[in-house]
């Protein structure tokens, strides 16, 4: 079974799939991870971001793995651990325009699609229902309102627990410019946009806890069995 979980920045994919595969003992796929990859590496080897034959054949030419653990695993790339560098501010405000290359998206299909062949699978990003997996049995949206999703990151930034949240309010804002400005670039490009596939059940997280979502999308999946 595919469980495909697209959305926005900060929407809550990550922690969900997490909380999810580990419920259902299903492989989890991270695809902003692949993509964050490959922009941190074409970064890392001086490689002009503006320059789409040498990220995609860059993209091409690396090999993404990753490898399972507590708090999310690790990821490399030719087996050098990049997990921390993936996250950081550089690479948040270069990821989409790598991402937007038609050459480093085919180059990442495959890797992506070979993770489902022998493994159930919850995999999360912006193209899952609509490309990567467009027969995947349970898809989802996940959606909730942009102020909340900045002060999830920057709460998630500061290991979850924040005593005066007013001391924030300005990287809560520079979190909200970065994550709006991630989304149009993400949505408004021509290959494999951010779009709700139209069979995808739409969830807005912003009322609920990380446990609720997760126990709907159980029950999506307990239907799709019972079916
Ligand atoms: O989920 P994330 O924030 O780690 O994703 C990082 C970027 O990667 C996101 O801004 C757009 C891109 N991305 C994509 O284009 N397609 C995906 N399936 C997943 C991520």
């Amino acid at each position: 079974m595919i469980i495909a979980i697209d959305g926005p920045a900060g929407s809550g994919k990550s922690t969900i799939a997490r909380e999810l595969s580990r419920r259902l003992g299903f492989e989890k796929l991270d695809t902003g991870a692949m993509y964050r990859a490959v922009a941190f590496s074409a970064l890392d080897r001086g490689i002009d971001l503006d320059d789409e034959a040498a990220v995609d054949a860059l993209a091409s030419a690396i090999t993404i793995r990753f490898t399972p653990g507590e708090s999310g695993g690790s990821i490399t790339v030719d087996g050098r651990d990049v997990s921390r560098e993936i996250r950081t501010p550089l690479v948040d405000a270069n990821v989409s325009k790598v991402s937007a290359y038609p050459g480093v998206r085919t180059a990442m299909l495959e890797p992506q699609r070979a993770v489902a062949q022998y493994h159930d699978v919850v995999a999360e990003g912006r193209d899952i229902g609509t490309v990567v997996f467009p027969d995947a049995e349970v898809k989802v949206f996940l959606t909730a309102d942009p102020r909340v999703r900045a002060q999830r990151r920057v709460l998630q930034r500061h290991g979850g627990d924040v005593a005066d949240a007013h001391a924030l309010e300005s990287e809560v804002a520079e979190t909200l410019a970065s994550i709006e400005r991630r989304d149009a670039l993400d949505a408004s490009r021509d290959v494999a946009p951010l779009v709700a596939a139209p069979d995808a059940v739409q969830i807005d997280s912003t009322a609920f806890t990380i446990d609720e979502v997760t126990d709907q999308i159980a029950d999506l999946v307990a239907q799709k069995r019972g079916a």
